[in-house]
């Protein structure tokens, strides 16, 4: 059957995520961009179709912090289609100050993590068993230095180390994803990448002193959006992609260039560290997630068992 192919963006009305967003609908997918803002979203959906008027688009409201929003968002989608191709968590915020959710958990690691999390697990089973399905993880070059500080997810209320933490975490589920994916033999591919760096609305809440030296240096050091959203559409449209590979440009610092795959901290292969955090993802969303085929033929102790042999 020919169907069109569908991709999420999260965080898609700015930034990486717009980039992302058009080069998916240019690469023919039906491209849902889920943003939490939906005067911004259909701007920017104006905006894409004004660049590309063949352009297949549809805006959906998710607010990736609070996990109702979440719920409701993977609820509607599914009752309005029966799969999905690609998934890209993109939608990322980064504060100086740690604050606390709704829920009482840091709002990066919410928002930055456990909301893809939960949106991951909550649409799993509408992936194709096939290797163009794909389930792509923004981390950061952040991501290095950082740790997951199990005991106080606020870390101390430093928000710049609970950004890194956030951004380890994406990192550590898209590894650990590939990991449970290949244990339950499935196809679908989990690959996390890094954009480098560039000048989006991330960096919005910092000093004015901070914002000009920021704005002085980054044509110099960092790149354009839409090059910095070049490693998730390799993740998401290139046969070459590997599962629980880690990609990003290759230039200088890693901030810019070419996609190839990104040097990682070696604490990321701390496969403890790496099952903790999926147990207190799914503590903290209440969701329990067993990636298994859609029969239902792999259970927790097969994908324990078979994750220990993959190990
Ligand atoms: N730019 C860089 O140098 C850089 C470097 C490393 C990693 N990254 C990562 O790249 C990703 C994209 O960031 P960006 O640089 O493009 O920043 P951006 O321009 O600020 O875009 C972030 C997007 O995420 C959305 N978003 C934020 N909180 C959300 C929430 N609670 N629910 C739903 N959407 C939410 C924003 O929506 P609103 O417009 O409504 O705020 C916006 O669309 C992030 O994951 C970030 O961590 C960026």
């Amino acid at each position: 059957m020919n169907r069109k192919k569908i991709a999420i963006v999260t965080g898609a009305n700015h930034g990486i995520g717009f980039e992302t967003a058009l080069g998916m609908a240019r690469a023919g997918y039906h491209v849902i961009m889920a943003c939490r803002n939906r005067m911004k979203a259909e701007s920017a959906r104006a905006a894409i179709a004004e660049r590309l008027p063949s352009a297949s688009l549809g805006v959906m409201e998710i607010d990736l912090g609070d996990f109702a929003s979440v719920r409701a968002f993977a609820r509607d989608y599914r009752a309005a289609s029966s799969y999905l191709d690609v998934l890209i968590n993109n939608a990322g915020i980064l504060l100086y100050t740690a604050q606390t959710n709704g829920d009482g958990i840091e709002q990066q690691f919410a928002t930055n993590h456990l909301g893809h999390f939960l949106l991951t697990a909550l649409l799993f089973d509408l992936f194709p068993d096939d290797p163009s399905s794909r389930i792509v993880h923004l981390s950061s070059l952040a991501h290095k230095n950082a740790r997951i500080h199990f005991d106080d997810l606020t870390c101390g209320g430093n928000g710049g180390e609970a950004y890194g933490q956030s951004k380890l975490a994406c990192l550590m589920f898209g590894e650990e994803l590939h990991r449970r994916l290949r244990a339950a033999g499935l196809k679908t591919r989990s690959i996390p990448v890094h954009p480098g760096g560039s000048d989006s609305g991330l960096f919005d809440e910092m000093s004015r002193a901070q914002y000009y030296f920021f704005k002085i240096l980054s044509p110099f050091i960092l790149h354009s959006n839409a090059s910095a959203a070049k490693p998730s559409l390799f993740a998401a449209l290139d046969p070459a992609a590997e599962g629980g590979q880690y990609y990003g440009p290759k230039g200088y610092q890693e901030f810019r260039g070419k996609v190839g795959k990104a040097n990682r901290d070696p604490s990321t292969q701390d496969l403890d560290s790496a099952t903790r955090l999926w147990d207190l993802s799914e503590e903290l969303t209440g969701q329990t997630f067993i990636p298994a085929r859609q029969d239902g033929s792999v259970h927790r102790g097969d994908i324990a068992s078979s994750t220990a042999n993959a190990r």
